[in-house]
Protein backbone atom coordinates (compact mmCIF):
# COMPACT_ATOMS: atom_id res chain seq x y z
CA UNK A 1 0.00 0.00 0.00
CA UNK A 2 3.01 2.32 -0.39
CA UNK A 3 1.03 4.59 -3.23
CA UNK A 4 -1.46 5.38 -1.04
CA UNK A 5 -1.48 8.52 0.82
CA UNK A 6 -3.72 8.72 3.91
CA UNK A 7 -5.04 12.13 4.63
CA UNK A 8 -5.29 11.53 8.59
CA UNK A 9 -5.28 15.24 9.65
CA UNK A 10 -7.50 15.44 12.72
CA UNK A 11 -9.70 18.04 10.87
CA UNK A 12 -10.76 16.02 7.89
CA UNK A 13 -11.24 12.75 10.30
CA UNK A 14 -13.46 15.12 11.97
CA UNK A 15 -15.46 16.31 9.24
CA UNK A 16 -15.28 12.35 7.94
CA UNK A 17 -16.71 11.15 11.16
CA UNK A 18 -19.80 14.11 10.54
CA UNK A 19 -20.69 12.77 7.36
CA UNK A 20 -20.63 9.18 7.53
CA UNK A 21 -23.91 9.65 10.25
CA UNK A 22 -26.61 8.69 8.37
CA UNK A 23 -28.51 11.47 10.04
CA UNK A 24 -26.27 14.32 8.29
CA UNK A 25 -28.43 16.49 6.08
CA UNK A 26 -27.93 16.93 2.32
CA UNK A 27 -26.51 20.28 2.97
CA UNK A 28 -23.91 19.57 5.81
CA UNK A 29 -22.83 16.53 3.79
CA UNK A 30 -22.10 19.02 0.90
CA UNK A 31 -20.72 21.67 3.38
CA UNK A 32 -18.70 19.19 4.69
CA UNK A 33 -17.24 17.44 1.13
CA UNK A 34 -16.49 21.07 -0.04
CA UNK A 35 -14.63 21.57 3.28
CA UNK A 36 -12.80 18.30 3.12
CA UNK A 37 -11.85 19.00 -0.66
CA UNK A 38 -10.05 22.00 0.46
CA UNK A 39 -8.19 20.29 3.07
CA UNK A 40 -7.23 17.01 1.33
CA UNK A 41 -6.22 19.82 -1.58
CA UNK A 42 -3.02 20.62 0.49
CA UNK A 43 -1.94 17.25 0.45
CA UNK A 44 -2.38 16.47 -3.23
CA UNK A 45 -0.62 20.14 -4.47
CA UNK A 46 2.54 19.29 -2.20
CA UNK A 47 4.83 18.66 -4.71
CA UNK A 48 3.63 20.85 -7.25
CA UNK A 49 6.36 23.08 -9.32
CA UNK A 50 6.25 26.63 -9.10
CA UNK A 51 8.26 28.98 -10.48
CA UNK A 52 9.99 32.49 -9.01
CA UNK A 53 9.05 35.65 -10.09
CA UNK A 54 9.82 39.35 -9.44
CA UNK A 55 7.55 41.03 -7.34
CA UNK A 56 7.19 44.48 -6.08
CA UNK A 57 6.32 44.10 -2.18
CA UNK A 58 5.31 48.17 -0.31
CA UNK A 59 8.79 48.18 0.91
CA UNK A 60 10.69 46.43 -2.12
CA UNK A 61 11.43 44.27 -4.78
CA UNK A 62 11.65 40.92 -4.46
CA UNK A 63 11.97 37.13 -5.69
CA UNK A 64 8.75 35.02 -4.61
CA UNK A 65 7.42 31.84 -5.86
CA UNK A 66 4.06 30.81 -7.93
CA UNK A 67 2.38 27.56 -8.67
CA UNK A 68 0.28 27.47 -12.35
CA UNK A 69 -2.51 26.37 -11.69
CA UNK A 70 -3.84 26.21 -15.20
CA UNK A 71 -1.34 23.47 -15.39
CA UNK A 72 -3.48 21.66 -13.36
CA UNK A 73 -6.46 19.39 -14.51
CA UNK A 74 -9.09 17.93 -11.97
CA UNK A 75 -10.86 15.60 -13.56
CA UNK A 76 -14.47 14.73 -11.87
CA UNK A 77 -15.72 11.01 -12.48
CA UNK A 78 -19.98 12.04 -12.69
CA UNK A 79 -21.87 12.40 -11.13
CA UNK A 80 -20.32 12.10 -7.51
CA UNK A 81 -17.03 13.72 -8.58
CA UNK A 82 -18.42 17.21 -8.91
CA UNK A 83 -18.80 16.56 -4.56
CA UNK A 84 -15.29 16.98 -4.86
CA UNK A 85 -14.62 19.65 -7.64
CA UNK A 86 -15.80 22.83 -5.60
CA UNK A 87 -13.12 22.59 -2.49
CA UNK A 88 -10.68 22.35 -4.38
CA UNK A 89 -11.26 24.72 -7.00
CA UNK A 90 -11.47 27.08 -3.50
CA UNK A 91 -7.90 26.69 -3.19
CA UNK A 92 -6.85 26.62 -6.33
CA UNK A 93 -8.89 28.49 -8.14
CA UNK A 94 -7.20 28.30 -11.77
CA UNK A 95 -7.23 24.68 -12.39
CA UNK A 96 -8.70 23.26 -15.32
CA UNK A 97 -11.75 20.92 -15.38
CA UNK A 98 -12.57 17.65 -17.22
CA UNK A 99 -15.67 15.05 -16.97
CA UNK A 100 -15.42 11.56 -17.67
CA UNK A 101 -19.13 10.33 -17.57
CA UNK A 102 -19.21 7.11 -15.87
CA UNK A 103 -22.50 4.98 -14.59
CA UNK A 104 -22.12 1.60 -12.73
CA UNK A 105 -23.99 -1.23 -14.45
CA UNK A 106 -26.06 -2.43 -11.62
CA UNK A 107 -25.88 -6.22 -12.49
CA UNK A 108 -22.37 -6.58 -13.53
CA UNK A 109 -20.94 -3.19 -11.44
CA UNK A 110 -18.35 -2.58 -14.61
CA UNK A 111 -17.85 0.83 -15.95
CA UNK A 112 -19.60 2.15 -18.67
CA UNK A 113 -18.59 5.82 -20.44
CA UNK A 114 -20.93 7.79 -21.80
CA UNK A 115 -18.85 11.50 -21.59
CA UNK A 116 -15.78 12.34 -22.06
CA UNK A 117 -14.28 16.11 -21.88
CA UNK A 118 -10.49 17.20 -21.08
CA UNK A 119 -8.58 20.32 -21.72
CA UNK A 120 -6.09 20.55 -24.57
CA UNK A 121 -2.61 20.03 -24.29
CA UNK A 122 -2.58 17.07 -21.75
CA UNK A 123 1.34 16.36 -22.37
CA UNK A 124 1.88 19.79 -20.24
CA UNK A 125 -0.48 19.29 -17.42
CA UNK A 126 -0.92 17.32 -13.85
CA UNK A 127 -4.41 15.69 -13.42
CA UNK A 128 -6.20 14.39 -10.49
CA UNK A 129 -9.41 12.20 -10.61
CA UNK A 130 -11.82 12.72 -8.07
CA UNK A 131 -14.51 10.31 -6.97
CA UNK A 132 -15.52 9.88 -3.62
CA UNK A 133 -15.97 6.52 -2.95
CA UNK A 134 -13.28 3.82 -3.87
CA UNK A 135 -15.42 0.62 -4.00
CA UNK A 136 -14.85 -2.24 -6.53
CA UNK A 137 -12.22 0.37 -8.03
CA UNK A 138 -13.87 -0.16 -11.35
CA UNK A 139 -14.97 2.93 -12.39
CA UNK A 140 -11.68 4.58 -11.05
CA UNK A 141 -9.58 2.09 -13.21
CA UNK A 142 -11.48 3.39 -16.58
CA UNK A 143 -10.98 6.94 -15.46
CA UNK A 144 -7.90 6.62 -15.31
CA UNK A 145 -7.21 4.49 -18.42
CA UNK A 146 -8.94 7.20 -20.35
CA UNK A 147 -7.08 10.10 -18.96
CA UNK A 148 -3.39 8.27 -19.70
CA UNK A 149 -4.69 7.92 -23.61
CA UNK A 150 -4.26 11.34 -24.09
CA UNK A 151 -0.51 11.05 -22.14
CA UNK A 152 -1.05 14.33 -19.15
CA UNK A 153 2.98 14.89 -17.58
CA UNK A 154 1.08 13.16 -14.14
CA UNK A 155 -2.13 11.32 -12.87
CA UNK A 156 -3.41 11.17 -9.01
CA UNK A 157 -6.49 9.58 -8.03
CA UNK A 158 -7.93 11.14 -4.74
CA UNK A 159 -10.92 9.97 -3.10
CA UNK A 160 -12.79 10.41 0.69
CA UNK A 161 -12.86 6.62 1.16
CA UNK A 162 -11.51 3.41 0.15
CA UNK A 163 -11.37 -0.55 0.83
CA UNK A 164 -9.23 -2.94 0.70
CA UNK A 165 -10.51 -4.78 -2.38
CA UNK A 166 -10.74 -1.22 -4.33
CA UNK A 167 -7.48 -0.39 -3.76
CA UNK A 168 -6.05 -3.69 -4.99
CA UNK A 169 -8.20 -3.90 -8.12
CA UNK A 170 -6.88 0.10 -8.68
CA UNK A 171 -3.03 -1.01 -7.95
CA UNK A 172 -3.32 -4.16 -9.92
CA UNK A 173 -4.62 -1.53 -12.94
CA UNK A 174 -2.49 0.88 -12.47
CA UNK A 175 0.57 0.71 -9.98
CA UNK A 176 2.11 3.91 -10.61
CA UNK A 177 -0.67 6.25 -10.02
CA UNK A 178 -1.02 7.46 -6.05
CA UNK A 179 -4.10 7.44 -4.00
CA UNK A 180 -4.82 10.00 -1.70
CA UNK A 181 -7.44 8.88 0.51
CA UNK A 182 -8.94 10.11 3.91
CA UNK A 183 -9.85 6.63 4.97
CA UNK A 184 -9.27 2.83 4.17
CA UNK A 185 -13.04 0.93 5.55
CA UNK A 186 -13.03 -2.70 6.33
CA UNK A 187 -14.64 -4.19 3.14
CA UNK A 188 -16.71 -3.97 0.46
CA UNK A 189 -20.51 -5.84 0.41
CA UNK A 190 -22.19 -7.79 -2.08
CA UNK A 191 -23.84 -4.77 -4.07
CA UNK A 192 -20.39 -3.13 -4.37
CA UNK A 193 -21.04 -0.73 -1.17
CA UNK A 194 -18.15 0.00 1.13
CA UNK A 195 -18.53 -0.96 5.07
CA UNK A 196 -18.94 1.32 7.60
CA UNK A 197 -19.01 3.77 4.29
CA UNK A 198 -21.22 6.43 4.24
CA UNK A 199 -23.77 5.27 1.59
CA UNK A 200 -23.97 6.03 -1.78
CA UNK A 201 -22.28 9.50 -2.16
CA UNK A 202 -24.05 10.79 -5.11
CA UNK A 203 -27.37 10.40 -3.54
CA UNK A 204 -26.06 12.12 -0.20
CA UNK A 205 -24.52 15.35 -2.67
CA UNK A 206 -27.36 15.71 -4.83
CA UNK A 207 -30.46 14.55 -2.22
CA UNK A 208 -31.68 12.48 -4.60
CA UNK A 209 -32.76 9.59 -1.93
N1 LIG B 1 -20.39 4.30 -4.31
C1 LIG B 1 -20.95 4.94 -3.26
O1 LIG B 1 -21.49 6.03 -3.42
N2 LIG B 1 -20.89 4.37 -2.05
C2 LIG B 1 -20.28 3.20 -1.83
O2 LIG B 1 -20.24 2.73 -0.68
C3 LIG B 1 -19.71 2.54 -2.94
C4 LIG B 1 -19.78 3.11 -4.18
Amino acid sequence: MSQVHLIDHPLVQHKLTLMRRKDASTTSFRRLLRELAALMAYELTRDMPMHDVEIETPMETTQAKLIDGKKLVLVSILRAGTGLLDGMLDVVPGARVGHVGLYRDPKTLTAVEYYFKLPPDMAERDVIVLDPMLATGNSAIAAVERVREVGPRSIKFCCLLGCPEGVAAFHGAHPDVPIYTAAIDRQLNDHGYILPGLGDAGDRIFGTK
